[in-house]
């Protein structure tokens, strides 16, 4: 995880590097730091969010070197010692690290060996001390980024400045992404265009094991063999990546409420003129394949779940739904002619890269559904569809896993060449708009209910019982409550011993084929003591029944009715008091392991 920012050149570099760090807290916000040459090395940092660095930075830097991180902890606790920058022994280099070093314990053993010592718990400690050792060697920065790059093991997007480089910002990357932003006058690095974006739109992207600098009017980048290359460059969006908030207080609730104009736009992208718009190869080598496996994390395997049911059920194809870390150590190929579909709204998750490399050299053909254009995922898989989303900034992932399901649905139409699949998916709109308008209100009222219970359990069937799942995550991601999501009809075969005297259970009804042993496992429930919530569709629903909504195909549970689910969550965690985009301990792109 983490965040990175760096400029050379640049006219504000202090209103650059809080912007920009700000722009990339979804990275991780635990602690925040920047660093720049001014009469030696200067490092400011502390824990909490990069807002707070406004607070300790001083209001004139007098510097056109600057870089900046905002940390998700991995090695050593969220503190002012383990915050970065992290500077060399000798005060020579600083620098900034998103990854992780796993063979941190070697380089420590052999540092100390040097007589090093150290101030943090960190990895990035080690590797700015390395770099230090091999520059006083080599008395080049650049034969010491290379002999430090043939020690480094693990992942790294490291930026850093040296006192003996002034305007000068050299760079090492592998596995952690790392974006150049071209200025005239400056040039710019981060994590992701996002704070780049108000003074470029034009971008280099390092693949890995690139390293190189920029100054204020170059950018000199080698690659793996140490050849230094010409790299293409990239025209990125400014609306794409916008993080205005449109005037709502949040990003959760915002990306709640663009649900319906997604899922539109994801159908008019994806089928103009009667006819699907996916690569021909792509469907080719979707039929030819006798299974097709699916991996994901966190909500995006959620959405696996349903991709998966879907192709078993409408195209006939037999499935297999991983969870991405489950399966990267213990791969298995099912089938003669597998094909994989990795879903990751970020395109950045360190779970999936693993798989995605284990697949590559099996040379399994593959697809990868994103949100992030230019992801690093998509550098390794044979296709990449966009979930044309919009960039998701509140950690609790809602208008991209509608997308996902909606994608995935309509991959499956093209599969079959079935009209009626856009037709149920554009009805799934109105439903959608309708909870907009209709049942915020009695939504907020549960969450009022329930908000102050420990333990809250979801139940459903089959396509609701997929969405019980996603419901359950975000509730529990997001207000800190202990909540399980269950199959109807596996809640006999145990947990039913915890369902007691007022224990929230909320229930979705959606499918005619389940409906009535929904209803009997409800009555299994009630007569334990438990308060039930049941959320139906107009033709299955029974007047007592809390939220009532529109009929639709139940198969796209996840598309129309999520929303109720996300509603709930963010309106516990908003009567909780808690901060709804930035839970504890989360981030919004999971780049460890
Ligand atoms: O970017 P990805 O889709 O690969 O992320 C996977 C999970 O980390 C993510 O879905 C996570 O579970 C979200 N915080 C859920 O809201």
């Amino acid at each position: 995880m983490c965040g990175i920012v760096g400029a050379v050149g640049i006219n504000n570099p202090r209103d650059y590097a809080l912007k920009g760090l700000k722009m990339l807290e979804y990275r991780g916000y635990d602690s925040a730091g920047v660093g720049f040459l001014d009469q030696g090395i200067k490092i400011y940092k502390d824990v909490g969010s990069p807002e707070h660095l406004g607070d300790i930075l001083p209001t004139e830097i007098k510097t056109d070197t600057i870089i900046g991180h905002t940390r998700w902890a991995t090695h050593g606790m969220p503190s002012k010692e383990n915050s970065h920058p992290h500077i060399s022994a000798q005060r020579k280099i600083a620098l900034v690290h998103n990854g992780v070093i796993e063979n941190a314990h070697d380089i420590k053993v052999f540092l100390k060996e040097k007589g090093y010592s150290f101030y943090s718990k960190t990895d990035t400690e080690l590797v700015v001390n390395l770099l230090e050792y091999y520059y006083f060697e080599y008395k080049d920065m650049i034969q010491a980024l290379i002999k430090v790059r043939s020690i480094l093991d693990g992942s790294y997007a490291l930026v850093i400045v040296s006192e003996d480089h002034p305007g000068t910002l050299f760079m090492l990357k592998k596995g952690s992404p790392l974006l150049i932003g071209k200025g005239n006058g400056f040039n710019l690095v981060a994590s992701d265009a996002s704070p780049m974006i108000n003074f470029t739109n034009e971008f280099v992207d390092l693949d890995d094991y690139d390293f190189g600098y920029i100054n204020k009017d170059e950018i000199r980048i080698f690659d793996k063999d140490s050849k230094e290359v010409n790299k293409p460059i990239i025209h990125k969006d400014v609306e794409l990546i916008s993080h205005d908030l449109k005037g709502y207080p949040h990003y959760m609730l915002k990306e709640i409420e663009e649900i319906d104009e997604v899922v539109k736009r994801l159908v008019s992208n994806y089928y103009q003129d009667n006819k699907y718009i996916f690569d021909d190869n792509l469907i080719k080598d979707l039929k030819e394949s006798d299974h097709i496996m699916f991996l994901g994390c966190g909500t995006s395997y959620h959405a696996s779940l349903v991709g998966g049911r879907l192709f078993e059920n409408i195209n006939n194809i037999s499935t297999s739904k991983y969870i991405a870390s489950e399966w990267a150590f213990h791969p298995t190929f099912p089938g003669q002619k597998p094909f994989v579909i990795l879903i990751s709204q970020s395109g950045e998750t360190a779970d999936l890269i693993h798989c995605m490399n284990v697949i590559k050299e099996k040379k399994i053909r593959s697809l990868l559904i994103t949100n992030t254009p230019g992801c690093t995922l998509s550098k390794g898989v044979t296709y990449t569809l966009q979930l044309y989303a919009g960039v998701e900034i509140s950690v609790a992932s809602t208008k991209a896993y509608a997308a996902q399901v909606a994608l995935l649905a309509l991959l499956a139409g093209a599969i079959n060449k079935d009209p009626k699949i856009v037709e149920d998916l554009k009805g799934t709109v109105k439903v959608i708009e309708n909870i907009q308008k209709t049942l915020k209100e009695p939504i907020a009222q549960i969450a009022e209910e329930i908000k102050d219970n420990e333990h809250v359990f979801f139940l459903g069937r089959s396509f609701d019982y997929f969405l019980s799942l996603e419901a359950s995550l975000k509730l529990k991601e997001i207000s800190y409550i202990h909540s399980e999501a269950y199959p109807g009809g596996e809640l006999k075969h145990g947990p039913i011993a915890l369902i007691k005297e007022g224990l929230p259970v909320i229930v979705f009804i959606t499918d005619p084929i389940t409906a009535s042993s929904m209803r009997s496992n409800i009555e299994e429930v009630k007569s334990r003591g438990a308060k039930v919530y049941v959320i139906s569709t107009k033709d299955l629903a029974i007047p007592k029944d809390t939220l009532i909504v529109e009929n639709y195909p139940y198969y796209l549970s996840s598309v129309a009715i999520s929303s109720i689910a996300f509603y709930l969550a963010y309106y516990v965690s908003l009567k909780k008091g808690y901060n709804v985009d930035k839970p504890h301990n989360l981030a919004k792109s999971v780049t460890v392991e």
